[in-house]
């Protein structure tokens, strides 16, 4: 009877052991670790993997404006890095890249009133240059979709 119960016992404390040590848990967490590496980890695989389009895209079509450090000039060229007025609407930038602007805008304090044309002509390309801009030059502001980008017309170009 007492011999019994001390196995019981020992097999009940064995298996808390077991469980507080992960048990199969562990290698989960440290899969997830492991691939979670580089400049873009932290986002979801898809927008990830627009990266490298949003570079080429920014790369070719935007320096010549916004430059390459993404602070544009003052007054002429609005910034993309830390642009209060960009990163209040991701879904607005990306309108802006697809159908162009010409407002009177104030960004980081400073007035644009310059006219930007279309610079892409798909969504795709519009969502892959903006979640670029997201996430470089100093920008750490997460991402746009293709899902909530679904709204904006593609207005028709000047030809
Ligand atoms: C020929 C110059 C020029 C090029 C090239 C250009 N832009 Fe612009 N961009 C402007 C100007 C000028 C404005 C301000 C427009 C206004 O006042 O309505 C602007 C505004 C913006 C804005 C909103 C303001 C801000 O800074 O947040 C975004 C976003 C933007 N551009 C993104 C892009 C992207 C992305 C590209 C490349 C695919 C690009 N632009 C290429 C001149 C340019």
């Amino acid at each position: 009877m007492k011999k019994a119960s001390l196995i019981l016992i020992s097999l009940f404390a064995i298996t808390l052991m077991m469980s507080s040590c992960g048990g199969g848990s562990q290698p989960a967490a440290e899969q997830t670790a492991v691939k979670a590496t580089g400049p873009y980890a932290d986002l979801p695989a898809d927008i990830q993997a627009m990266m490298p389009r949003g570079e080429e895209l920014y790369k070719t079509k935007c320096t010549v404006c916004h430059q390459v450090t993404g602070l544009g000039i003052d007054n002429v060229f609005p910034p993309v890095s830390k642009a209060d007025y960009l990163l209040a609407d991701k879904v607005r930038a990306v309108a802006q890249t697809l159908n162009g602007s010409k407002i009177e805008m104030i960004v980081n304090g400073k007035k644009y009133t310059q006219e930007m044309v279309p610079q892409v002509d798909t969504k795709e390309d519009a969502v892959a240059v903006i979640n670029y801009v997201l996430n470089n030059f100093g920008n750490k502001d997460g991402f746009v979709t293709m899902a909530e980008v679904q709204g904006i017309e593609i207005k028709p170009r000047k030809k």
